[in-house]
């Protein structure tokens, strides 16, 4: 022991007693310590971070700072013993490893000075920066790749969630999950070879480990009115209204569903053929009774195979927090708002043939948009662009922001690029299952009436009536 003592341990430690090599030590301990600081928060405490791009600093950095470390030590003992050798110093007997070397104490006490010193430094950036990973503004805009659904976000209604909570499963499972695909999403974009555009591809988690934290899946919301305001091409833009009262339903105080809601809180499975789950051939419904019935679609040619999919709010609520528009009702909203300017003739018709042309890029749109509709006041209206200029710039402007929240020519996102399962008249949504031609061997078709979903109270009038007895005209 002695003799190994003196033949290895005293020679290094008296060649690491150099300034590379004890720096070497203190980066490898403190980042050593931090790193297992992070472990133990994120396996026993709530405090961690669910973020999956924190796995660059705690997956990443950190153990490069470690092996970064590691490395120096091993340079320093060889240049001190070159420089030593070189100098004809390299003693024949390494002094003795004791506290009272005064040598050797300087040295530890440096080894301590930079272990405290690098813990400082680098568990401060490393907790800033993790704090920095986990709000949205990295996730939405530190990452041009997810520019379109940060943008689509900042609409109403989830503008104040977190990513996170809706795109990681808690748990560790989750947790890992996310880190992985997180890291994987990383190099891609750093390669360059992500996909344009970016699809969900099935990767959020279900419903219950993220809407059904902050939802409560049995409240009974009963009828809800829609009433929606669409303008037409004519000179005028002349507007006209439908009224859809829609039978949301629920769970009522008695425990018993109905509605839309209600419907589908049975467990009811799917299997679809493509990654957007927009071609469902297979439904399967459990009943009370506990039989299942299975519904197939006389459109498809052989069995379904595939992964079962129970339903939940996301097949529905698919877009609840990146809702895309249609040119159609982006537009008809931002004229009902007054963005666009309704007095203009033909806004409506010029307008949607602006947002809906192809542009190469952002930049080239807003440029052609503004030029588009300024020209043809110019040319075609002369009066009204003497008269209403400041009108028609801040529609055009209001028409710019339309395109620029929906449309992103770098990420080949275009108007439609994704569907909205909530409704039927954009996207197959509802009438994906819903279409009648979904059939059960006893001949039962699931239900297309369409007064099992709403009553249509107005559809495209002027002046509804029911506006009227409401109070609302
Ligand atoms: C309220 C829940 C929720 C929040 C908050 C949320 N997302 Fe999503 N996100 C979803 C759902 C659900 C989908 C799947 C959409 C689908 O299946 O059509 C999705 C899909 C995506 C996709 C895939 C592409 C697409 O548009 O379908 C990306 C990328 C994405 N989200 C990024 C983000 C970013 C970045 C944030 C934060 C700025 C965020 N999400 C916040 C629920 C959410
Ligand atoms: C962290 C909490 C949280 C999570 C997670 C969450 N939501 Fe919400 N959601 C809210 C809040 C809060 C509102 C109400 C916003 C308001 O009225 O200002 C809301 C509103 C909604 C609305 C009503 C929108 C409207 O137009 O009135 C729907 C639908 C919805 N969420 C669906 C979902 C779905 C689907 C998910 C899962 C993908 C989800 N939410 C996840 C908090 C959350
Ligand atoms: C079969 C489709 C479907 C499923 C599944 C579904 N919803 Fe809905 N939900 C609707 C429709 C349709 C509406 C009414 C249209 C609207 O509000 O935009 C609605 C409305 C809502 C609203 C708005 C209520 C209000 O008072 O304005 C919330 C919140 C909501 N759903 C949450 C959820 C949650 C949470 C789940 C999952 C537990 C869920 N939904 C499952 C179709 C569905
Ligand atoms: C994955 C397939 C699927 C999708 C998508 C789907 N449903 Fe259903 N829905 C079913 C099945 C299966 C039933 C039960 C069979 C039935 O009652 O006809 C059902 C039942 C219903 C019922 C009750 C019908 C009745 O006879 O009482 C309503 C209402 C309903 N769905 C509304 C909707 C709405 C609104 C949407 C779109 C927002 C939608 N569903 C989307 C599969 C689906
Ligand atoms: C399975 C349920 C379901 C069935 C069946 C159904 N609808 Fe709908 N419909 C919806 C939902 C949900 C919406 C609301 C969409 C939204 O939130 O934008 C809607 C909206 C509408 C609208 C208003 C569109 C708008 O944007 O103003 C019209 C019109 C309409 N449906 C017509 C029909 C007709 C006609 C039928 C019968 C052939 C029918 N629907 C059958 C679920 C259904």
């Amino acid at each position: 022991m002695a003799q190994s003592e003196g033949s290895r341990v005293r020679p290094l430690v008296f060649l690491s007693n150099n300034p590379i090599s004890l720096i070497g030590v203190g980066l490898t301990t403190a980042s050593a310590l931090i790193l297992v600081g992070f472990w133990v928060i994120d396996v026993f405490g709530h405090g961690g971070s669910a973020n999956p791009y924190v796995g660059i600093i705690v997956d990443l950095c950190l153990p490069a700072l470690f092996i970064f470390g590691l490395i120096l030590i091993p340079i320093g003992i060889l240049l001190r013993r070159r420089k030593l050798k070189a100098a004809g110093q390299l003693p024949s007997e390494y002094p003795k490893v004791e506290l009272s070397n005064p040598v050797f104490r300087e040295g530890l006490l440096f080894v301590v000075a930079a272990t405290f010193i690098n813990f400082v430094i680098v568990g401060t950036a490393s907790y800033r920066g993790v704090a920095y990973m986990d709000t949205p503004n990295f996730c939405g805009q530190a990452c041009h790749v997810m520019a379109p659904e940060f943008a689509a976000y900042q609409v109403f209604p989830h503008s104040h969630v977190a990513c996170t909570e809706c795109h990681i499963a808690p748990g560790i499972p989750g947790f890992i999950h996310a880190k992985l695909n997180g890291t994987k999403q990383l190099i891609q974009v750093i390669v360059g070879n992500y996909s344009r555009p970016i699809m969900p591809e099935g990767k959020v988690p279900q419903a219950s480990a993220t809407c059904v934290h902050c939802h409560n899946p049995g409240r009974y919301i009963g009828d809800k009115l829609m009433i929606t305001t669409a303008y037409g091409d004519d000179e005028n833009n002349p507007a006209t209204k439908s009224l859809v009262l829609l039978h949301v339903g629920g769970r009522d105080l008695a425990g018993r569903l109905s509605g839309i809601h209600g419907a589908h809180m049975a467990r009811i499975e799917y299997i679809a053929t493509d990654n957007t789950n927009q071609t469902i051939p297979w439904v399967a419904k459990a009943n009370d009774d506990g039989s299942t019935t299975e519904y197939v679609s006389s459109d498809a040619k052989q069995p379904a195979r595939g992964e079962k999919r129970v339903m939940d709010c996301i097949d529905c609520h698919n877009r609840a927090a990146h809702s895309f528009d249609t040119p159609e009702k982006a537009l008809n909203k931002a004229i009902q708002r007054g963005l666009v300017d309704a007095s203009l003739p033909f806004v409506h018709k010029q307008g949607l043939a602006l947002i809906k042309a192809d542009y190469p890029s952002q930049e080239e749109a807003d440029a052609k948009i503004t030029s588009g509709l300024e020209d043809f006041y110019k040319t075609q209206h002369a009066d009204v662009w003497s008269q209403k200029q400041s009108q028609i710039e801040q529609s055009a402007k209001a028409l710019r922001a339309i395109y620029d929240q929906n449309v992103f020519p770098n990420m080949k996102l275009t108007w439609g690029t994704h569907p909205n399962n909530l409704g039927h008249n954009d996207y197959p949504g509802c009438f994906r299952c819903h279409d009648g031609s979904h059939n059960a061997k006893n001949g039962n078709s699931i239900n297309n009436d369409c007064s099992v979903c709403h009553n249509l109270l107005a559809t495209d009038e002027a002046n509804p009536k029911q506006l009227a007895d409401l109070g609302l005209q």
